[in-house]
């Protein structure tokens, strides 16, 4: 049985049930699907507008942009953006481009400034997207500045994420969107206290659903991880929550073995499990006893082939972590490079082989599992986004 919202010990004692018995939670039905799903340009283009650009999705940590004046670029499905720090500590996001003949703004991926100004004919915009300045306007002619501002994207930061629509003709709401409980669940962890130790990005070969997909997947690890992840982590064993849009679950780590065979009575069994919050539409944040990571994945603009991947390592600062700045870095450092290289050894390679798979003509059709229970709601949520 799903259960709603119950005490997290509770939770992870299911999961060890579960592990006891060689169960886990289950879909009602086997779901049949298509290749189409993941090639077809008319899917990926209704997949930009009606996802996209009407729901939130997390494009940064807050962490990322601390300063007034601080920056970030990216693309996102519909528009190339900029997201900026602005003087009263709020954030606005917008459209990439100068509006006098088009030029893209900011070339930067990040950085700190008090004006954006366009290379071609410098044109110069405040970061609250105001025109500043035109050059040479005496020659230039009259314009109407405030209707040539930067094109402005709803944007909101919540929970130490910033969070974007990509439409600017839409609204954003973002405890809406999330929904009780996952609003309040975010709330309690406390997110926007952590920094981010770093960001990357790594564009794929990839439909971003392949990509998505493989990161709420209990199912693969002892095969695809054998080594790595799988000795870690219990494959195929979930304890999950759906919430009917988000969901989450608790899967158990090896340190939970001793318990198998012995009754944990009161003792907490929180540091044996990583939980998983899939947040529709694109991002897994996954809860780990000392830290979180955030992991999203977005379509590219027009190949319904390829995606871009962000990776996040969010942790407590230096300061509250009680770490010298030296072994503060080291333990975050070590951490990183091990989930590096385990996606560039392990996952990316059988991703871009699923890609290259479901590119044959004659795919045939496929199967998502009982088991494969996150995977399921993906799929239900995101039907119901398009449809
Ligand atoms: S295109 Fe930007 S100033 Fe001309
Ligand atoms: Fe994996």
């Amino acid at each position: 049985m799903i259960q709603l919202t119950a005490p997290r010990e509770t939770r992870i004692r299911r999961a060890l049930e579960h592990l006891r018995n060689g169960s886990t939670d289950e879909y009602d039905v086997v779901t049949p699907f298509d290749a189409a799903e993941y090639t077809d340009p008319n899917v990926a283009a209704r997949e930009r507008d009606l996802v996209f650009g009407r729901v939130p999705s997390i494009v940064a940590h807050s962490s990322e942009l601390a300063r007034p004046g601080d920056f970030i670029t990216l693309q996102m499905p519909r528009n190339k953006v900029i997201v900026a720090r602005q003087a009263d500590g709020g954030l606005k996001a917008f459209v990439n481009l100068c509006r006098h003949r088009g030029a893209l703004l900011e070339e930067r991926e990040n950085g700190n400034c008090r004006v954006f100004s366009c290379a071609y004919h410098r044109w110069a915009y405040g970061t609250d997207g105001s025109l500043r300045s035109i050059t040479r306007d005496a020659t230039f002619g009259e314009v109407d500045r405030s209707r040539h501002g930067l094109v402005e994207l709803p944007c909101e930061e919540r929970h130490g994420f910033v969070w974007l629509v990509d439409d600017a003709t839409q609204q954003i709401d973002v405890a809406a969107w999330l929904g009780s409980p996952m609003d309040e669940i975010l709330a309690g962890y406390g997110l926007a206290d952590l920094v981010s130790y770093r960001a990357g990005g790594f564009d794929e070969p990839v439909n971003w659903k392949i990509m998505q997909d493989a990161f709420l997947d209990g199912y693969h690890i002892q095969y695809a991880h054998a080594n790595t992840a799988a000795r870690h982590i219990h494959t195929n064993v979930m304890a999950l929550e759906d919430f009917g849009r988000h969901c989450r679950f608790v899967a158990p780590r090896k340190t939970i073995d001793p318990w198998v065979d012995e009754d944990p009575g009161e003792n907490s069994l929180a540091p044996h499990v990583t939980e998983t919050h899939f947040l529709l539409p694109n991002s897994t944040l996954l809860r780990q006893p000392d830290h979180f990571e955030l992991l999203t994945f977005r379509p590219h603009p027009k190949d319904p082939g390829r995606c871009r991947m962000e990776m996040r390592v969010l942790v407590p600062t230096v300061e509250a972590s009680g770490l010298t700045e030296d072994a503060w870095t080291r333990l975050w450092e070590k951490n990183w490079q091990i989930l590096l290289a385990v996606l560039h050894a392990e996952d990316f390679p059988l991703l871009r082989s699923s890609q290259a798979g479901l590119e044959s003509a004659d795919a045939g059709g496929m199967l998502l599992g009982r088991n494969e229970l996150a995977n399921q709601i993906f799929r239900r949520e995101l039907g119901r986004l398009v449809s």
